[in-house]
């Protein structure tokens, strides 16, 4: 099996650092997607780049030592919990995905209650489409319960887990943008929305 990038680095950001990012992303315009999720986001294009640049991405280029591109960034506020998919957006110019990264920062807009969203890392990657992965052994299915109650038993059997990332304010959660991955079961604990900072990156030709 491949082994590609993933992992979660602690309180990377400061809890107010965080909150900034949130009050400055919070203020731009939003999309709202077919299930209600909003997205506030910003691209190379936007006046808000280099500000994003400087704060969010260098920081987290420089700890890995690596020069990548920008895809996009986006403050999410999701209703809806996520299931399985692979970031694999279009990028702004020649290159190749590199990592997502993802920093939490609150359950129902308060921080202490972070801790009851998790985004799980899958092991499954760069595939076209779910219904073309086999059914696994090892799969997802002992989890459902708990964890992924919005994913239907078809498309848990097609995927096996390799890290639920517990979520905590200001931590870094990372993954190789082209593994699966999908968020847990937030609403059936109670909760309405979660909220965090979201980034995709490339590696430019
Ligand atoms: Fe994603």
């Amino acid at each position: 099996m491949v082994k590609l990038a993933t992992g979660q680095i602690p309180n990377f950001f400061s809890v107010d650092k965080v909150q900034s990012f949130v009050k400055n992303f919070a203020r731009l315009n939003s999309h709202t997607n077919s299930v209600g999720n909003h997205y506030h986001g910003i691209g190379p294009d936007h006046l808000g780049y280099l500000f994003v640049k400087k704060q969010l991405l260098n920081p987290i280029l420089d700890y890995f030592n690596i020069t990548a591109e920008l895809v996009f960034a986006f403050y999410l506020d999701c209703v809806a919990p996520i299931g399985p998919h692979c970031d694999m957006h279009q990028l702004p110019g020649p290159g190749e995905h590199w990592r997502s990264f993802l920093i939490p920062y609150s359950v129902d807009n308060q921080t202490s209650l972070c801790g009851y969203a998790s985004t799980a890392v899958l092991h499954q990657w760069g595939y076209s489409a779910i219904e073309d992965l086999p059914d696994l052994d090892t799969n997802l299915l002992p989890y459902q319960a708990d964890l992924f109650s919005h994913v239907s038993q078809d498309v848990c059997k097609k995927f096996s887990l390799c890290h639920n990332a517990i979520w905590h304010p200001g931590d870094l959660i990372y993954w190789d943008s082209k593994l699966a991955h999908l968020s847990n079961n937030f609403k059936g604990k109670g909760f309405i929305s979660k909220q965090a900072i979201v980034v995709h990156t490339y590696l430019s030709h």
